[in-house]
């Protein structure tokens, strides 16, 4: 059998399809922009349709790139962004609206109320996570209670619910699988983490009719397979997890105490925790970071909502770049002199604070600064923001053991200067692999092991290499006088201020 293996990566902003050859290396790739839709403030959609098609085009950019055609294909699997909430109809499978993206804050208040009835704790205990309008769960309830007919038809099993690798199995494999993996399911407030299955008690107080959820499976598992009729030949479907667990796989962090930094369009941590199922005190998720042959591994995450997000708003909002890799260049040439701190609260702030109404604020402001300021001040933000994270995961995970070493990936890694500032503000290493495409490298490992085209988790893991280590280098007293002015900056930008 040859060894190419396929990785869908159904992201925020885009999707991108990746083809992999048996020595893991990218023999093609296609990737495409699709419309963010923004009906109010605070909230965000998605079409389905529109994911949909990018993932048909984009698998057929990969197989043309890479002269290799859908029966050389092993196996495919898929990663996706998490939480997004899709709702369609079992007959037809056409969704009965837009998806409800994660970012979404519409729930705000709904989530307000459930906190108000002390249920918070129950929801904790039993998922993770916390009540927030970023999980899957309270945009479900939301989508049954508005659109019209909705809950009865649920109710009667007309109705499937999923997070977009659900929905784009469905529909790849011609409606025959409605399924998910424990990673997606870990993200929706309805699946206890401990029993690893959907729990009814949660289901009740959400009000979401348990015929609508699809079967959850291990990360590497028979989830389907992609009907012939679409790309020319039916190809298994092998392997699943959200972005950010599958980040967490292809980078090898395998171990308990390993951790990873995603930089997309916002950043997520996650911290290898092993069988240990560790409950935050300080306001981080717990969740399963991935569940291989029934084994449940779980993981300490701190989620961010703006990072690469706050450079696109310096590039299409202010219209201060013209390309966002430049942001580093630009960044370097600010004055050392000046302290501008941007909090980039554009849809609340995620871990540790979770605070879904507060928004984005500036300080420091000076007669001098200009777009080199705003530029640092942005990708600054994004190394404090880890810094808060890496802090209280410190505080959660063997008493404040800090000998972690961060490895990084995503699309602001690219940049020297920021990788720099990372370690400077973390006061710990951070190690930049020389493979970047983790997120898809770790669905494709998923598929491939799974298939036996691809090596075994050791093997694996001995194959992940560096770049760069970067060490931190600033002095104590800096990094510190920067570190407290930027939790200044962040207390007068919280909602209850
Ligand atoms: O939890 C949301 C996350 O999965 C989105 O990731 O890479 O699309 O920003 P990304």
């Amino acid at each position: 059998m040859s060894g190419y293996v396929l990785a869908i990566d159904q992201g925020t902003t885009s999707t991108r399809a990746i083809i992999f050859d048996s020595e893991m290396r990218i023999a093609g790739a296609g990737q495409k922009e699709f419309t963010q839709i923004y009906p109010r403030s605070g909230w965000v959609e998605h079409d389905p349709e529109e994911i949909w098609d990018s993932v048909v085009s984009t698998i057929h950019m990969a197989l043309r790139e890479a002269k290799i055609e859908a029966k050389d294909i092993a196996a495919l699997g898929i990663t996706n962004q998490r939480e997004t909430v899709v709702v369609w109809e079992r007959e037809t499978g056409k969704p009965i609206q837009n998806a409800i993206v994660w970012q979404d804050r519409r729930t705000a208040r709904y989530c307000d109320n459930l906190k108000r009835q002390g249920l918070e704790k129950t929801f904790t205990k039993k998922t993770g996570l916390i009540l927030d309008p970023y999980f899957s769960g309270t945009k479900l309830s939301w989508l049954l209670a508005n659109v019209k007919g909705a809950r009865a038809r649920a109710a009667k099993g007309e109705l499937c619910f999923g997070t977009i690798d659900t929905f784009l199995i469905w529909r790849l494999t011609g409606g025959k699988s409605f399924v998910t993996d424990a990673t997606n399911a870990s993200r929706t407030l309805m699946y206890n983490i401990a029993e690893n299955k959907w729990d009814e008690d949660l289901l009740e107080i959400l009000r979401v009719p348990a015929a609508m959820l699809p079967q959850v499976k291990d990360c590497a598992d028979e989830f389907g397979v992609a009907d012939a009729s679409i790309f020319g030949a039916a190809i298994p479907i092998l392997g699943v997890a959200g972005d950010q667990q599958a980040a967490t796989i292809g980078q090898a962090c395998f171990e308990p105490g390993m951790m990873k930094s995603t930089y997309g369009t916002g950043c997520f941590a996650l911290l290898n925790t092993g069988a240990d199922l560790v409950r935050s005190k300080n306001r981080l998720l717990t969740t399963i970071a991935y569940r291989l042959n029934g084994e449940t591994t779980y993981a300490l995450e701190g989620s961010i909502f703006i990072a690469g997000a706050a450079v696109q708003w310096l590039r299409d909002g202010l219209g201060i770049i013209d390309r966002a890799s430049k942001t580093g260049e630009l960044a370097e040439r600010a004055d050392p002199t000046q302290e501008v701190y941007l909090v980039p609260a554009f849809t609340g702030l995620g871990a540790p604070h979770w605070d879904p109404e507060a928004r984005g604020a500036i300080f420091g402001l000076t007669r001098n600064s200009g777009p080199a300021e705003f530029a640092r001040a942005a990708l600054e933000a994004v190394c404090y923001q880890t810094r808060d994270l890496l802090d209280a995961m410190q505080k959660d995970w063997k008493n404040g053991k800090d000998d972690t070493v961060l490895r990084v990936d995503g699309g602001m890694v690219a940049s020297d200067w920021t990788m720099q500032r990372l370690a400077d503000l973390l006061e710990a290493p951070v190690d930049r692999p020389v493979i970047l495409e983790t997120t898809a490298l770790g669905a494709a490992w998923l598929a491939g092991s799974r298939a036996g085209v691809w090596p075994d988790r050791k093997t694996f893991s001995a194959r992940w290499k560096r770049d760069r280590r970067f060490e931190p280098d600033m002095d104590e007293k800096t990094r510190a006088a920067k570190v407290k002015g930027w939790r200044n900056a962040v207390k007068r930008t919280l909602s209850e201020v």
